[in-house]
């Protein structure tokens, strides 16, 4: 027939391309401080409405300082993802941590079952240790190269940071031995920055001083929303060679929002003061999809160049 010739070649060009872009896309892991998150913040129509726009571009997202106990807020916000998003989604969240009775926070990972799997859970429980130990969570997912990995939350205290940040290499032995899986990655508000960690300070840290562990946020990013704060608090830590290969090159950033959707900077501090940072991993060429957005592109071009036939 006379359009194989003729078309083959777009064709040909137009799946390397979405093939290229699919990959490039790659899979999104987020890390968002929602500055206590509770039912009445999830019951705001416009702040559960950004919360779930920020949410559902992540393949995986830790969400900390959620204040959740009866999980209604997250079950709300779980749902309205279900109801409207293209993915469906399931979150794990950690019992209430710290240390006083009037500020017990969550960690929470909301994923896509589409593409993700959960495979094990662990509270680290170490005595006199963190404020709030670390709830570390195993994943797998076919759609990356990397495919088992385990994530490690932090939300420090300020006034520990220092400390507690360094005893992340001790939830590395622990997680790591447990699990035999060397790929691990922390992420969370460290408070890794002015005040609460100098450059002086790295010296006494363990994910600083031990060349296998690569910090994926710079220090110059300011993860902060207000113009008062330029500080890289929040961040994403990854171990080994063979995990920081799979890492999208100079994809670890931080996501500001309030530009992206245009809000405005009163809507942004209505969820939170920090904006989450996010990092994304290879895809594996065998999991591609299309976007919807690229799929329709295709296929008005490909209509569009068999017009000429019809
Ligand atoms: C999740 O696990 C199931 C069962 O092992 C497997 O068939 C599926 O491919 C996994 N999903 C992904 C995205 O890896
Ligand atoms: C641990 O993982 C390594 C490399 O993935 C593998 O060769 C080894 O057999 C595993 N050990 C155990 C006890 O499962
Ligand atoms: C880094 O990792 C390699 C391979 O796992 C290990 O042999 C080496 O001791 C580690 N480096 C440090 C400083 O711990």
């Amino acid at each position: 027939m006379k359009w194989c010739s003729s078309h083959l070649p777009i064709l040909l060009l137009l799946s390397v391309l979405s093939l290229f872009i699919s990959r490039a896309a790659g899979f999104r892991i987020c890390a968002y401080n929602v500055q206590n998150f509770n039912p009445s913040k999830a019951n705001n129509y416009l702040v559960l409405h950004t919360l779930t726009k920020v949410v559902s571009r992540c393949d995986i997202c830790l969400l900390q300082h959620v204040v959740d106990p009866d999980s209604t807020a997250i079950k709300t916000v779980v749902e309205t993802l279900n109801r409207y998003d293209e993915y469906q989604y399931q979150s794990v969240s950690s019992k209430s941590l710290g240390k006083s009775p009037d500020d017990m926070q969550q960690y929470v990972f909301i994923y896509r079952t589409n593409t993700v799997n959960m495979t094990g859970q662990h509270q680290y429980t170490k005595k006199n240790s963190f404020v709030r130990e670390p709830f570390v969570v195993q994943f797998q997912s076919s759609n990356t190269n990397i495919n088992e990995f385990i994530l490690v939350p932090l939300h420090t205290d300020p006034a520990k940071a220092v400390q507690e940040i360094d005893w992340l290499y001790d939830v590395f032995e622990e997680v790591s031995t447990k699990w035999n899986n060397t790929n691990v990655m922390f992420l969370g508000d460290f408070h890794a920055s002015c005040a609460y960690v100098t450059r002086q300070d790295r010296k006494n840290i363990r994910l600083y001083t031990d060349p296998n562990f690569s910090w994926l946020i710079g220090d110059r990013e300011d993860t902060t929303v207000t113009d008062e704060t330029n500080c890289a608090y929040d961040r994403i830590v990854v171990h080994g060679q063979s995990f920081l290969k799979e890492i999208v090159p100079f994809s670890g950033r931080v996501f500001n929002f309030g530009r992206r959707f245009k809000t405005s900077m009163k809507r942004v501090l209505e969820l939170s003061d920090h904006f989450p940072v996010e990092v994304r991993l290879k895809g594996s060429a065998l999991h591609l999809q299309a976007t919807p957005l690229l799929s329709l592109l295709g296929v008005s071009v490909i209509v569009w160049s068999f017009l000429p036939d019809l």
